[in-house]
């Protein structure tokens, strides 16, 4: 038996989350372009997966757990048990506009086009404002949208501010904090069960050590 873990295929989260493995002492056989692979030395199935699509692959139970960005569960509005917090890939979600731009309050958004990778999460977040706005999905290079005339607003995510800084933006919202986080299939077997408490133990381990 085996405990079926997802982790981003390609992006941020990839090298960190093979990293954390590896500080678990957990050796992965990993031939470039395999997007599935075993550990040797744990009961561990590794599944290398798009990151938008591994909260519904998480909720269909194709996999039992997933080291996955928090602002990707929001996003996916998948409400899953999470496991353990792993302290890496800390960033926020947040609404930037142009440096030049007017901006006092939530509200200067309103009739507004705002450019995206989040729609689900500003969505929620204008709502709650009372604020109504035209979303325009991208799925990359979102800072770009206002230079090029696309839109008003972006929401993206914010880590370090250099991407906002490099396309003339200012951050103006936080929507949300995310970092990456074990998160657990609602459909997850009694024995998976057995091999997660396991790993957890050893996560735990390897974050006291970091501190
Ligand atoms: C991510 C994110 C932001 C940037 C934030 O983009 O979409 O643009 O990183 O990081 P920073 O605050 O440290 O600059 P990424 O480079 O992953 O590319 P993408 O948007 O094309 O997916
Ligand atoms: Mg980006």
């Amino acid at each position: 038996m085996k405990l079926k873990i997802a982790i981003q295929k390609a992006g941020r989260l990839n090298e960190d989350s093979l990293k954390i493995l590896k500080d678990c002492g957990i050796s992965i056989d990993n031939g470039k372009d395999q997007l599935k692979a075993s550990a040797r030395n744990f009961p561990l199935e590794v599944f290398y997966l798009r990151n938008g699509d591994i909260p519904q692959y998480l909720r269909d139970g194709v996999v039992d757990v997933a080291i996955i960005g928090s602002n990707v569960l929001v996003e996916k509005g998948v409400d899953l048990k999470i496991a353990e917090k792993l302290g890496f890939s800390k960033c926020r979600v947040s609404l930037a506009v142009p440096k030049a731009a007017k901006y006092e309050s939530i509200s200067d958004l309103q009739g507004k086009r705002i450019a995206t990778s989040y729609p689900h999460t500003v969505e929620t977040y204008l709502k709650e404002k009372g604020v109504e706005a035209e979303l325009h999905i991208i799925n990359g290079s979102v800072e770009i949208a206002p230079n090029i005339g696309l839109a008003d607003a972006i929401c993206d995510i914010v880590s370090s501010g250099s991407t906002l800084f490099k396309n003339n933006l200012k951050e103006v919202e936080k929507i949300l904090s995310s970092e990456a986080v074990l998160a657990v299939s609602p459909c997850i077997g009694e024995g998976q069960k057995e091999i997660l408490s396991k790993l957890q133990f050893r996560i735990r381990s390897v974050i006291a050590g970091q501190q």
